[in-house]
């Protein structure tokens, strides 16, 4: 499903040159849940922004679904994103002025698709995180857990292959926290999404199928 060869980065200013990943490869097959760990700063983010599209690597080759993305355009690339890979960020970054269901139909506007078959797409997202009566409120009147639920379903709305989430859980306390990994698994059991997960929390990620370990940049484990 995606595929990292020999994946470097390095983050150049005028001044510093800061390299972020070294080296990297890295074989998802399709369907698989796995975690990322390791210290603040050894690339986590880094290295998902490259398998999320959203950032190109400095060296090595990415490859979805057996397909080299460095020649394709920036169109293509945005379309890919779109359709296949859903994102989900610690801090959630749902916009403040749109009530819950239009946080969780954006994905849906750049896809040619009626309004009400948007709204229903986005309904039936919501159910599955279980916020069927929240859906006219504004994100800053949900609680931490439930504005997660919201940037799931809007990760989901368009039935990605590809799950990304960079430390979903990390501004939740613990039971919400172990509720968003119970979303999260159902939706590779289910739904047979791929998910790749960066957690601190050792307990999360000894119940996905695979933890691989980064330190500066390299990956360890
Ligand atoms: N835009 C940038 N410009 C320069 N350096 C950057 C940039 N983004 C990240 N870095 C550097 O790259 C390294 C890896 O950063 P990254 O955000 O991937 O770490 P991380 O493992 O996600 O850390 P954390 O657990 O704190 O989120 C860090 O040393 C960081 O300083
Ligand atoms: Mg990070």
């Amino acid at each position: 499903m995606i595929c990292l060869e020999n994946i470097a980065k390095v983050y150049r200013t005028d001044k510093i040159e800061t390299t972020a990943l070294r080296g990297i490869n890295i074989e998802i097959e399709k369907g698989e849940m796995l975690s990322v760990m390791g210290p603040s700063g050894c690339g986590k983010s880094t290295l998902l922004n490259i398998m999320g599209l959203l950032d190109k690597p400095s060296g090595g080759n990415v490859l979805i679904e057996g397909k080299k993305v460095d020649q394709f355009g920036d169109i293509r690339l945005a379309a890919l994103r779109n359709r296949k890979i859903g994102f989900i960020f610690q801090s959630f970054h749902l916009i403040n002025d749109l009530s819950v269901v239009d946080n969780v139909e954006l994905p849906l506007i750049y896809r040619l698709m009626s309004g009400q078959k948007r709204r229903h797409l986005a309904l039936e997202a919501l159910e599955r995180v279980g916020l069927s009566t929240r859906t006219k409120h504004f994100p800053n009147q949900l609680s931490g857990g439930q504005r997660q639920r919201v940037a799931i379903a809007r990760a989901i709305v368009g039935r990605p292959e590809i799950i990304l989430a960079d430390e979903p859980t990390g501004n939740l306390d613990s039971l919400m926290g172990a509720e968003i990994m119970e979303i999260l698994l159902g939706l590779n059991r289910d739904d047979k999404a791929t998910i790749i997960m960066v957690t601190h929390d050792e307990h999360l990620a000894k119940q996905t199928q695979r933890i691989i370990r980064l330190f500066d940049g390299a990956q360890v484990s």
